[in-house]
């Protein structure tokens, strides 16, 4: 059994981190400004926006890891100016607290918003599926942020040899709840953003069960170790958020994709989550199409209620 300490615990991603860490048997610290009820962990309310108090808590506390999260999760929910100040320098703080106490292992978060889909001025990618060997072009405060964190990281594994640090870029994350029809961070339901494509086709249909992202940190933490320091990681579903064959939507939706979608099939996810699989033996067990309750009488549809999609 380690300890961790999961920072934004009480989150939309947070929230399954910890329960799937708890569940493994491990001791969970969340560290948050909010406190949920029922959460499998020691909550401790505080603003990590004060770097001495982050330091004081791992003082404190003594974790094994770190599993950061917290921070501003939603492009333009806040000034530009407050997003990028606020996600670097929550990140900042915690990696540089981290190495002072001697903390084994960090995990970061960044996102996949860092290769710049959805630029206002035109974006094409430069193959599909998507992986870690894509060139990076963040174009909102948000996406810079995270590409600051990533070099963040490396720029922790070319200066010191003690702390095992990773990054990873989960897809749109769907809590359990959002499945049963509570609202997304956009505030429309999952069943509304497989209804109108034009609402996840700004992100490339890209999702990820909370709880499968979950698993992922559990998997990297048992073997930060054993993985080249500071990889990145894309994790994802290994479908795509939409009814239709993927590659006919990307190309009816997405201005400029062009030809590349023609290779994807019709069920592939736009984000290849292929070196999670490869270094850490993880994949995403859960797609809408095993999760999504349908809401019976709303579209005339039956009531079906999802279980897990096994491997
Ligand atoms: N939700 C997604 O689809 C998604 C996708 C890619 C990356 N991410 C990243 O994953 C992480 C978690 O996202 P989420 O969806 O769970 O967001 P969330 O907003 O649900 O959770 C973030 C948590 O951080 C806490 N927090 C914010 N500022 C804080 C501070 N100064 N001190 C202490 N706690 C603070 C908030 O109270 C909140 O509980 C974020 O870094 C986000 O950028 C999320």
């Amino acid at each position: 059994m380690s300890r961790y300490l999961v920072t934004g615990g009480a989150g939309r991603l947070g929230r399954s981190v910890v329960e799937v860490l708890a569940a493994a048997g491990h001791e969970v610290i969340s560290v948050d400004r909010v406190q949920v009820a029922g959460l499998p962990a020691l909550q401790v309310v505080a603003d990590l926006s004060d770097a001495s108090s982050v330091r004081t808590l791992l003082v404190r506390h003594r974790p094994d890891g770190i599993v950061h999260l917290a921070g501003i999760a939603v492009p333009f929910s806040a000034p530009e100016e407050v997003t990028f100040r606020t996600n670097t320098s929550l990140a900042f703080a915690v990696i540089q607290a981290a190495q002072a106490t001697g903390v084994a292992s960090v995990l970061l978060s960044s996102s996949p918003t860092v290769i710049g889909y959805n630029s206002p001025r035109g974006w094409k990618p430069s193959a599909l599926p998507i992986d870690e060997s894509h060139p990076l072009a963040p174009w909102n405060a948000y996406a810079l942020a995270k590409v600051a964190i990533e070099e963040m990281v490396a720029a922790t594994v070319r200066s010191s040899a003690e702390v095992r640090i990773g990054v990873f870029r989960p897809c749109y994350v769907i809590s359990p709840e959002e499945w049963q029809g509570a609202p997304t961070q956009q505030g429309h339901t999952i069943r509304e953003r497989l209804d109108d494509p034009n609402l996840a086709a700004v992100s490339l249909f890209n999702y990820v069960d909370a709880r499968d992202a979950g698993e992922f940190v559990l998997a990297w933490l048992a073997q930060a170790d054993t993985i080249p320091n500071g990889t990145v990681f894309f994790v994802g579903a290994a479908d795509s958020l939409v009814r239709e064959p993927v590659g006919e939507a990307l190309t009816r939706l997405v201005p400029g994709i062009g030809p590349l979608a023609a290779g994807l099939g019709a069920a592939d996810p736009v984000f290849s989550s292929e070196r999670a699989a490869r270094l850490l033996g993880w994949r995403a067990r859960r797609s809408w199409r095993t999760q999504l309750v349908e809401q019976p009488g709303r579209l005339g549809e039956p009531a079906g209620v999802g279980g897990e999609a096994r491997k």
